[in-house]
């Protein structure tokens, strides 16, 4: 199994990414971001994952706002605390550490062949890797949601998670690490809609009634600003990139991330030219996802999961 450190913003779709993450993989930890909600919030919602899904593993919270950028939220999908729409238990764990950049360090230190897997703004990422350059040859690959090759969410070309802090992605984008990125392109093949809704609540179990509420809940906002009820199921795809590589297919490209236009800041540009026209690649981009698959494989790590927590 690969050993995963998960580092997220919950965030509905990361509330999936670390149950997909805990049954299919070996989560060793969990690192938190400000991002979805202040870091307060996401790392509150976190441990409540964790406790939900009885998942027995380490939180570490960390960067509260970005390298450079003013911080920024995305209440109008998750809701003002990222958790928006189910009832929630009482929250009975605490955080490990509010080192977690230290955490990402030490760790990745004790043990070689790591994978990360962000699937929220790369603020913690890049810290680390700035302050331990070392740690980009002992991780097995970053897998990271975020960024897009065509149309963005918060701006007409900017995805969230990059948009957030643009500043980090590009120390991630040039560290040199092996990256595996999972950006719009690839997450909106793979949908949030109401039939995945419908899936959560028959598996039962308190762990799958709170994702399908949340779930719910992040299809009320999509249809409250004007949208069809559908979204992506965006930070699990981060992580069957690295569980189940079989079910996206990846090509390595340049990626870049564009920090100064007064309209495209934040857009992650995808060199997709054929040949040798442009810089080395250093992503495997993420372009084609097996979403029936994909889907199964959740429900799957749902129902295993549902019933295991408090
Ligand atoms: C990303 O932004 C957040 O709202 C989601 O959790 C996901 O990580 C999608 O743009
Ligand atoms: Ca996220």
């Amino acid at each position: 199994m690969k050993r995963i450190i998960v580092d997220c913003d919950p965030g509905h779709d990361d509330a999936v990414a670390l149950v997909v993450a805990a049954h299919f993989g070996d989560l060793v930890g969990v690192t938190t971001v400000g991002g979805n909600a202040p870091l307060l919030d996401v790392t509150n919602n976190a441990l409540l994952t964790c406790q939900i899904f009885g998942l027995d593993v380490e939180v570490h919270s960390g960067a509260e706002r970005p390298l450079v950028a003013p911080p920024r939220n995305a209440p109008e999908v998750h809701g003002v605390t990222g958790f928006k729409g189910p009832a929630l238990p009482d929250l009975e764990r605490s955080v490990a550490s509010t080192e977690a950049v230290n955490y990402l360090i030490e760790t990745i230190r004790g043990e070689e062949g790591l994978w990360l897997a962000p699937t929220g703004p790369l603020t913690n990422i890049a810290m680390a890797f700035r302050q331990a350059p070392d740690l980009v040859n002992r991780v097995a690959g970053v897998s990271f949601m975020g960024g897009s090759a065509s149309v963005g969410n918060h701006s007409a070309v900017a995805e969230f998670n990059i948009l957030v802090d643009p500043e980090a992605a590009s120390i991630v984008l040039g560290s040199g690490a092996p990256l595996y990125m999972a950006g719009l392109d690839l997450t909106h093949q793979f949908l949030v809609d109401d039939s995945l809704v419908s899936d959560l609540r028959a598996i039962s179990g308190p762990g799958a009634l709170v994702l399908a509420d949340l779930a719910a809940s992040y299809l009320d906002q999509v249809e409250l600003r004007g949208g069809e009820r559908n979204g992506g199921l965006h930070d699990p795809c981060a992580i069957l990139a690295i569980t189940h590589p079989n079910v996206i297919e990846h090509t390595e490209r340049h990626v870049d991330v564009e920090l100064d236009g007064s309209l495209t800041r934040g857009m992650t540009v995808v060199d997709q030219r054929r040949g040798s026209q442009g810089a080395d690649p250093n992503v495997f981009h993420g372009h084609t996802i097996d979403h029936h698959q994909a889907r199964a494989l959740v429900l799957e790590a749902v129902a295993a999961r549902s019933h295991s927590g408090s």
